[in-house]
């Protein structure tokens, strides 16, 4: 066991968490999608502790966080659509997977052996500090135990991965509640794994529609069945609660709770994990969720959901 320390959002904090990732050691800190369990991509004692602290299958390659589009242009061959998008939706919840550049001097266990990876630009001003602070590459996914519920508070870190992980840095609430969108930019533009910026911007932004995966290739975490599982049985596009069952509702229903009595899917995505987290208590034998709208971040809540339903190991 590790003695997990707790880092306030402060220039302390802040200083502290650099460090620890200079001395390779893993630390959660927030995104504004969810919190993100970072080491130094380049390290790959840190990356394996990554993997061991997650219990995370290690065939499933890590996104890497940069501070700005220009240390992230260094790792890969940048082209006309990435500019475009990063030059939209940098930094915010969007991942671009890229053609890795030689010597890029990442860890094989970032990439999970791929000759691409996948960068990401976050937001959230905590996790802008650490990564400047810090300078480098920083691999993160999300900080909770694999196939379980991601975290959206330093509470649900601590719940998850207390004694995994060598420091939390508490930087509140994460806003956006669903994980990024990765688009594959190394052919046409893909969608590998829908997230918290629309299709529709990043269609907007490239002015065309964007491929689907086909699910042939490795990667987004489609591979993994059951996913984002909370401890009670999840069901979808219920009417109501049954026997043992608490209601998700959406929309202006009655429910245990609502994700957005408005039917905002903004709202729904930044509630999403959070109240996976409070229903999903002891007694509670069943999640029944109403239907949310397959449209704008509904298409990621309804991923989140359908993975979070899929039947177990
Ligand atoms: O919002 C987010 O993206 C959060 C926060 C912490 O930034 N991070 C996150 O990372 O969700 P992670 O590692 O849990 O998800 C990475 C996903 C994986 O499912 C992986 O399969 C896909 O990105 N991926 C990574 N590298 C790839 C590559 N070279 N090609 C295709 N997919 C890749
Ligand atoms: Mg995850």
């Amino acid at each position: 066991m590790k003695q997990t320390e707790l880092l306030s959002d402060s220039t302390n904090g802040i200083t502290r968490a650099a460090a620890l990732l200079k001395d390779g050691r893993i630390i959660a800190l927030p995104t504004e999608t969810v919190y993100g369990l970072a080491g130094d991509a380049r390290d790959s004692a840190a990356v394996a502790a990554i993997y061991t602290a997650k219990g995370r299958p290690s065939f499933n390659p890590l996104i890497v966080h940069l501070a700005d589009a220009a240390q992230a242009a260094a790792f890969v061959h940048w082209n006309n659509d990435a500019e475009k998008l990063a030059s939209a939706l940098w930094p915010g919840p969007l991942t671009m997977v890229l053609p890795l550049r030689a010597g890029h001097g990442l860890s094989p266990l970032v990439t999970a052996g791929l000759e691409s990876v996948a960068l990401r630009v976050p937001a959230h001003p905590l996790a802008h500090a650490v990564l400047s602070a810090f300078g480098g590459p920083v691999a993160a996914p999300s900080a909770n135990p694999s196939g379980r519920i991601s975290p959206t508070t330093a509470a649900h870190v601590k719940a998850g991965l207390d004694g995994q992980i060598d420091a939390i840095i508490d930087g509140g609430d994460c806003g956006v509640g669903v994980e990024s969108t990765i688009i594959g930019l190394l052919d046409r533009p893909t969608l590998l794994r829908p997230g918290g910026v629309a299709c529709e911007d990043i269609e907007a932004v490239l002015g065309a529609p964007l491929a689907l995966h086909d699910g042939a290739a490795i990667n987004a975490p489609g591979q993994l069945g059951s996913h984002y599982a909370p401890g009670a049985r999840v069901r979808l596009n219920a009417k109501m609660a049954e026997g043992g069952e608490v209601l998700l509702g959406f929309g202006p229903i009655e429910c245990d709770l609502n994700l957005s009595r408005s039917g905002d899917l903004t709202e729904a995505a930044t509630n999403l994990f959070a109240h996976l987290h409070r229903l999903d208590q002891p007694g509670v034998t069943g999640i029944a969720v109403a239907p949310i709208p397959d449209t704008g971040l509904g298409l990621a809540i309804n991923d989140r959901l359908r993975r979070a339903a899929a039947p177990r190991d």
